[in-house]
């Protein structure tokens, strides 16, 4: 039987081909943001191209307050709910940053709205013992470097996030991944300046579905992302603080 997983911030480039990549193996989907149109237009897109069932609803990220009542109505009406994608995110302007306002909107799009609907869906998850939990961090949260810190630092902060989330719900049988893309080919980053090794939003899509049936917790897409990190984490600060990057 075929179970539903939830996808937040579906409209985006990374998170319609990991809905494609899970209806290809037969999952229905909930897909979740704040374009009813454009969800409107994926969801009829996914029912023809992958015959599986795709229901849509609103949800925005930065409206804490409704949150237990979008909770509330996916878990009443999907009672089988198999687990969530946290796909949404917000790059910003790192030059706008300099006002806090600006600096407020990435830390409540990446972080505070996140661990506000994680925490409803962990509790969920731990008490049925079972369930699959999926953050969409960044390699930007592995170290601050001057051109994306503040996106780097919610970034951060949801990852720690999802790493502590997933040693309390290891023992109840729920699985946690932390999903650090390095750069890819959307809407975010597009005419970014500095950006190498780019992937399509498709392999990442496909990495994400596929890291379900892996071992690794924090996977980094494509793999060679890792390597790049460990040597960035481990410039000395004296050096790091000199670069421009
Ligand atoms: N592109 C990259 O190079 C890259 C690299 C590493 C990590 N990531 C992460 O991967 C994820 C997907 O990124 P993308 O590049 O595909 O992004 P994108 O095309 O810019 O899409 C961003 C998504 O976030 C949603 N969103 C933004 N603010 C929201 C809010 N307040 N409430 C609900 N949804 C909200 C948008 O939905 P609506 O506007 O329709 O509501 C949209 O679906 C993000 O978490 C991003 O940080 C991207």
């Amino acid at each position: 039987m075929s179970q539903t997983v939830l996808i937040l911030g579906a409209t985006s480039a990374i998170a319609c081909a990991t809905a494609a990549a899970f209806a290809a193996r037969g999952d229905a989907l909930f897909l979740a943001s704040r374009d009813e149109e454009e969800l409107k237009r994926i969801a009829a897109d996914l029912r023809l191209r992958y015959g599986v069932k795709v229901n849509h609803g609103i949800f925005d990220a930065e409206a804490t307050d409704t949150h237990e009542a979008f909770f509330q109505s996916i878990i009443s009406n999907f009672p089988d709910l198999s687990g969530i994608v946290l796909a949404f995110g917000y790059l910003g302007d790192q030059q706008s940053s300099r006002d806090f306002k600006v600096s407020a909107k990435i830390i409540s799009s990446n972080f505070t709205g996140a661990a506000s609907i994680l925490g409803l869906f962990a509790n969920h998850f731990e008490t049925l013992q079972q369930g699959f939990i999926i953050g969409i961090s960044s390699v930007a949260g592995d170290r601050g470097r001057q051109s994306n810190y503040v996106y780097g630092a919610a970034k951060g902060a949801l990852s720690l996030y999802l790493q502590g989330l997933r040693n309390r719900l290891y023992h109840s049988g729920v699985r946690v991944i932390t999903i650090k893309p390095g750069f890819v080919d959307t809407a975010m980053t597009f005419g970014l300046p500095g950006m190498f090794l780019v992937a399509s939003p498709s392999s990442i899509g496909n990495g994400i579905v596929a890291s379900l049936g892996k071992s690794s917790d924090i996977v980094y897409l494509p793999w060679f992302w890792r390597y790049i990190m460990l040597i960035i984490k481990h410039i000395p600060e004296f050096i790091f603080k000199r670069m421009k990057l």
